[in-house]
C-alpha cells in the first residue's frame, strides 16, 4: 500500500474502519468519509495507525456532496465503500417500501453514484471494492430488502469491470458479524471486522482481479 491514496467511504467504524488501520499500517494513505466521520475525525485519529488519517463529512446519497468530496480530495489509487443501509428485517408482505427504498438508496444507488461520479479520480492501476453482504447468496426468511441490495450491488461489480476496464471493479460480501442466533451454525462462526478486512486488501493488492466477489462469510452460505 506504500505511496497509494486510499478513500474508505463507510471507514468511520466496523470493518471499513478496520481496514483503515491494515491499510494505514501497510504505508498507504487514508482517506475516511461518511456522515460522521469528520466530527469524529480526533477519536478515529486516537485509535492505532490511525494518527495521520484524513476524515471528510460525506453522505452518500446526496450527490452534491459526493461532487464536493471528490474535488476537495482529488485523485486517489483505491475507492472502497463499507457502507451500511439500516438493516430491515420484516416479512416481505409486510415491508414498508419507502425504508426498502431508503436502504436502496443508501446501499444501492450511493455505491452506484459514487463509483459514476469518481472512476475519472481514479489513478491507472487502481480499483473500486463495492460491498454487498452474504444474503445476497444465501437468502434468510424477514432478510429480502438485503439480499436483493447484494444480488445488485454483486451485479453493478461485474457490469463495471467491463465498463471502466483498466479500472478494476470487484465485490466483497462480508458474512454475519453479530447475528448470535447463527453462531452455532456458521461452520466458522461469527465473523470479526478485521478477518473480513482482509478480503478488500487482497483485491486492492491483485492486479489481475477484476469483476469477481469475495465471499468472506466462514461458510455461511453454506449452511
Ligand atoms: N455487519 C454485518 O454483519 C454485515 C453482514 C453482511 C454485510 N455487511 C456489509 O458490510 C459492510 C460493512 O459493514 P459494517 O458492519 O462494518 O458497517 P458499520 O460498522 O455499520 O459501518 C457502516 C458505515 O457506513 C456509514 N454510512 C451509513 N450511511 C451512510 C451514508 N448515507 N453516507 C455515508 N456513509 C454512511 C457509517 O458512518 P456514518 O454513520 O458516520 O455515516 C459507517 O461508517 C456494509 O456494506 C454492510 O452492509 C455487514
Amino acid at each position: 500500500m506504500k505511496g497509494k491514496k486510499i478513500l474508505i467511504v463507510g471507514g468511520s467504524t466496523g470493518i471499513g474502519l478496520a481496514l483503515a488501520k491494515r491499510v494505514s499500517e501497510d504505508g498507504g494513505e487514508v482517506l475516511i468519509a461518511s456522515r460522521s466521520a469528520f466530527d469524529k475525525q480526533a477519536s478515529i485519529r486516537s485509535q492505532p495507525y490511525l494518527e495521520s488519517c484524513t476524515c471528510y463529512s460525506v453522505d452518500i446519497t446526496v450527490e452534491s456532496e459526493i461532487k464536493n468530496l471528490l474535488e476537495k480530495i482529488g485523485k486517489i489509487d483505491h475507492l472502497i465503500f463499507t457502507v451500511k443501509s439500516p438493516l430491515i428485517v420484516s416479512p416481505f408482505l409486510e415491508l414498508d417500501l419507502k425504508e426498502v427504498r431508503h436502504a436502496f438508496d443508501t446501499k444501492f444507488w450511493g455505491q452506484y453514484s459514487f463509483a459514476k461520479l469518481a472512476h475519472e479520480y481514479i489513478n491507472d492501476g487502481g480499483s473500486i471494492v463495492f460491498s454487498s453482504g452474504t444474503l445476497g447468496k444465501r437468502p434468510y426468511n424477514g432478510y429480502s430488502t438485503l439480499s436483493t441490495i447484494s444480488g445488485a450491488v454483486e451485479s453493478l461489480g461485474k457490469a463495471l469491470a467491463i465498463e471502466l476496464a483498466p479500472i478494476r471493479v470487484n465485490t466483497v460480501s462480508p458474512g454475519f458479524k453479530t447475528l448470535k442466533e447463527l453462531e452455532e451454525k456458521i461452520p466458522l462462526g461469527l465473523g470479526s471486522d478485521s478477518q473480513i478486512s482482509n478480503s478488500y486488501l487482497f483485491l486492492m493488492n491483485d492486479s489481475y482481479i477484476t469483476g469477481t466477489t469475495i465471499v468472506s462469510d466462514g461458510g455461511a452460505m453454506l449452511v
